[in-house]
């Protein structure tokens, strides 16, 4: 059966944006701006997703483009050897253990949707009169695992029904909306009283935070430029696998980043001006990923049509969670089309089936679901990207160059090599760095020694990769 290809450029960006755009942008990113300083968080952030976001999402899409095969083949295939599919097999592993969380998370979400849609003809939802106790009931254990269930259910159809009519057309309805909706709710964010302050917190430069702060807000600032590219886990190589046009790789790849930052920064500007209008103060309502669902919760329940508000808020979180789980689960299911020539209904079921045990796992234990949230999720896409990367620039090498170049206008053409001098040997090293990080490396050894392994760890991947594995 011929592979499936996206029926045009936008709905390939529109689906990539799609998968960008998700909780990391809404959930995550305004937690992780409140945790890590504010304005100053922002700026090293938006620093790393031009000079290792972008890179590396283009890193993917030469991977993608080139072969047109899902992670696990298309690394066989260019570099002619056979390892090379093992370590595209860990995208499998990254994808199931992304969704298993994240499904998790998307039926909390699904839960606050429905009970604030239910609301808006009158009363008020359940989780206005207590929203700390309300989310510590229904963040885990059964409750939890039926609305995982439920959310998983919806990537599966989409992701069921295929790349055009599934995930393409799924996307061009939901960016939309998402966009709409998220503006609307940032102009009537703007209208609330003390709204100035929550501006001031997000967007406000305070130089000495940055630089007192510049290497521990490092760490995880990379990890969220990472993971709100959806970067590492292959999602990018597989999409980017459908395309059957050589049109502007760089082009596309910076209108996904453009697009993305766009809407976690206008989140911000949602979340933000809200909490502070109701005089709470995202960086003493404790931390942790409930933080943000209680502090907005009981900002909605003291705002003038708070439950219109509630709904239309996560209605959007609900869309961005969807348009970036079919993204997880299209990477197993690609794998499994492409490597055993099943039906995509036989791979859905099949995955959808696995990822039903492994997210009710998370959705009863707080502590696994911590572990694959947090360390689990880091490691491997830190890990993971790191691979793709010395693969592009010590496999690829020239072809992949070839496929830079390819379809690029002259001022995308004149990147080609400085991009493949950053993603061969200067991404690599800050991954490297950052996956030491991870592990808690830094802390034993000190900073500066990290530095020092980090670098003679990837020369030595350097050297074990300078010769081909066998020549093409
Ligand atoms: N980028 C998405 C978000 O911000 C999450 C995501 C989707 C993802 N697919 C991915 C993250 C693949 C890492 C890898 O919510």
């Amino acid at each position: 059966m011929a592979r499936e290809t996206w029926a045009t450029r936008l709905g390939f960006i529109l689906a990539a944006v799609g998968s960008a755009v998700g909780l990391g942008n809404i959930w995550r990113f305004p937690w992780q701006t409140a945790e890590n300083g504010g304005s100053a968080f922002l700026v090293v952030y938006l620093a790393i997703v031009l000079l290792v976001g972008v890179p590396g999402l283009l890193g993917e899409f030469v991977i993608g483009r080139r072969s047109k095969k899902s992670p696990v083949g298309a690394l066989r295939e260019l570099s002619g050897s056979k390892k090379w599919g093992y370590v595209g097999a860990f995208s499998v592993i990254t994808g199931i253990s992304l969704l298993s969380f994240y499904s998790v998370v998307g039926g909390w979400i699904l839960r606050y949707l429905l009970e604030s849609g239910a609301s808006v003809v009158g009363g008020n939802p359940a989780y206005f009169t207590n929203p700390g106790q309300y989310f510590g009931g229904v963040s885990a254990g059964a409750d939890a695992a039926l609305y995982h269930l439920l959310f998983l259910g919806l990537t599966a159809l989409i992701v069921f029904a295929g790349v055009r009519k599934g995930i393409e057309l799924g996307t061009k309805v939901m960016m939309p909306a998402i966009l709409v909706l998220l503006v609307a709710l940032a102009g009537w964010a703007a209208t609330q009283p003390n709204a100035a302050a929550g501006y001031a917190f997000f967007l406000r430069f305070d130089p000495s935070v940055l630089s007192e702060n510049f290497f521990a807000i490092l760490g995880p600032a990379a990890g969220q430029a990472l993971f709100t590219l959806s970067l590492g886990a292959g999602t990018m190589i597989t999409y980017s696998s459908y395309l059957d046009e050589d049109r502007s790789l760089p082009f596309d790849g910076a209108a996904i980043a453009v697009l993305n930052t766009s809407v976690g920064v206008i989140t911000g500007l949602v979340v933000f001006p809200l909490l502070f209008s109701q005089g709470i103060n995202p960086t003493e309502t404790g931390t942790g990923p409930g933080a943000l669902f209680v502090g907005l919760a009981g900002a909605f329940s003291q705002l003038p049509a708070g439950t219109l508000i509630a709904t239309a808020f996560f209605g959007v979180v609900t869309l961005a969670a969807l348009s970036s789980s079919i993204s997880m689960l299209e990477i197993p299911v690609a794998f499994l089309v492409d490597e055993y020539d099943i039906s995509r209904k036989q791979a859905v079921v099949g995955t959808t089936g696995f990822v039903a045990v492994t997210g009710t796992v998370c959705a009863f234990n707080p502590a696994i679901f911590g572990f694959v949230a947090g360390t689990l999720v880091n490691i491997l896409l830190t890990a993971g990207l790191a691979a793709f990367l010395l693969f592009v620039g010590w496999v690829m090498g020239r072809e992949a160059l070839d496929e830079f170049t390819t379809g690029a206008g002259s001022f995308g053409r004149a990147l080609g090599t400085p991009w493949l001098l950053s993603v061969g040997v200067v991404l690599p090293l800050f991954l490297v760095f950052t996956l030491l990080t991870h592990f808690g490396v830094d802390g034993t050894i000190g900073f500066w020694p990290t530095v020092g392994v980090s670098v003679l760890a990837s020369a030595a991947a350097f050297l074990g990769l300078r010769r081909p594995t066998s020549v093409v």
